[in-house]
């Protein structure tokens, strides 16, 4: 059974992927994941913020003067800043002893030279480059081609430093995400990561509150991106990664048969332990056997949408025969 699978031009001995989160925060659980099984892990976002307020502190311990160095470090370092660039970097070094490739995140939403931090990345042992590119144009006003235009100009700033690959991470809220993915893939992405989710702020109306909202993930959420996986499949050089609602076997296999190249998941593994690598996979692979498939090449794209397809296959058809279920199952009386 062969499982092995190339994602952005790198070789994984299999197509799970440790999304970005807290299981590949530290050495430690990277080696776990490792062990369990998994085919590459993607390390959580090192921030555009993080970045500056560095370059700002290095600054101003430089503007200081070494006779107040202990003092000012008290001053400005935060000790509940997440990862902090170095730290990351010694991160990078560290994983990349686990024996599977690791990817660095980077998330930003402008571009600039914070960007070249991408190649302190690639100089610290990432095989790869994430970008997540996490901007709400919170300007009513703003036009949507310029707030596309940042996701291509974020990409090309960041594969002008690095000879590693770059593969963005997207969220599902363009007016054609189909566009916007065929330009990402033609400005040289090496892979697109569908989708992120957003952890949006709420208004609790009990205690007269804001809180950002934050759930796991469910299965039934993996749908708009096994769509949008099984549509672009056809139109991208591209590789594609599937990101949200891995639970079990089925819902990789159901990622693959779309067409992904990789499928990755943070929640199930925050839920289970990264033990949930080997169930996933002896799962994946009793799953193979079953249906007679002797690789992941075999399965992979079966339900991709032709580049030619109609696209009433995938819009309109798909949505009305839908309501049509939906109406025969919860007929009102
Ligand atoms: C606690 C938590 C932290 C996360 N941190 C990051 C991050 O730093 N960078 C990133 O690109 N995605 C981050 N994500 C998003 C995940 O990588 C993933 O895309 C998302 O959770 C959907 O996948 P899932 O359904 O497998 O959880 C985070 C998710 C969770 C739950």
């Amino acid at each position: 059974m062969k499982l092995d699978t190339s994602y952005l031009g790198l070789k994984l001995r299999n197509p799970l992927v440790a999304s970005a989160g807290p299981m590949t925060q530290t050495a430690d659980r990277i080696a776990r994941l490792a062990e369990a099984g998994v085919g590459a892990v993607v390390l959580p976002s090192l921030f555009e913020e993080q970045i500056r307020a560095e370059a700002d502190r290095d600054e101003r311990l430089a503007e200081a003067g070494t006779d107040s160095f202990g003092e000012a470090m008290t001053y400005l370092i935060d000790p509940d800043a997440s990862i902090w660039p170095r730290r990351y970097l010694s991160l990078i070094e560290r994983a990349a002893g686990s024996g599977v490739p690791v990817i660095a995140s980077l998330n930003g939403s402008t571009p600039g030279g914070w960007t070249d931090y991408a190649r302190a990345m690639q100089d610290a042992g990432a095989a790869a480059i994430e970008l997540n590119i996490y901007y709400l144009p919170s300007d009513v006003l703003i036009p949507g081609r310029d707030a596309e235009q940042r996701y291509v100009d974020i990409l090309t700033t960041v594969k002008a430093v690095v000879s590693i690959p770059v593969a963005v991470k997207l969220n599902p809220y363009f007016s054609s995400l189909g566009e916007m993915a065929v330009r990402l893939d033609r400005a040289g992405a090496d892979g697109l990561v569908l989708f992120n989710r957003f952890m949006q702020t709420d208004i609790n109306p009990q205690t007269l509150t804001v809180s950002a909202g934050f759930e796991l993930s469910s299965p039934a959420e993996a749908t708009l991106g096994r769509s949008w996986i099984a549509r672009l499949r056809g139109h991208m050089h591209a590789s594609l990664a599937a990101s949200t609602g891995v639970e079990t076997a089925d819902d990789i296999a159901a990622y693959l048969l779309a067409g992904a190249d990789v499928v990755m998941t943070t929640s199930s593994l925050l839920r289970h332990g990264p033990a949930h690598v080997t169930v996933l996979l002896d799962g994946l692979r009793a799953w193979m056997e079953r249906k007679g498939f002797g690789s992941t090449d075999e399965v992979r794209g079966m339900f991709a949408a032709a580049a030619n397809a109609s696209q009433s296959y995938f819009g309109r058809v798909g949505y009305l025969s839908a309501i049509e279920r939906a109406t025969r199952t919860y007929a009102p009386q």
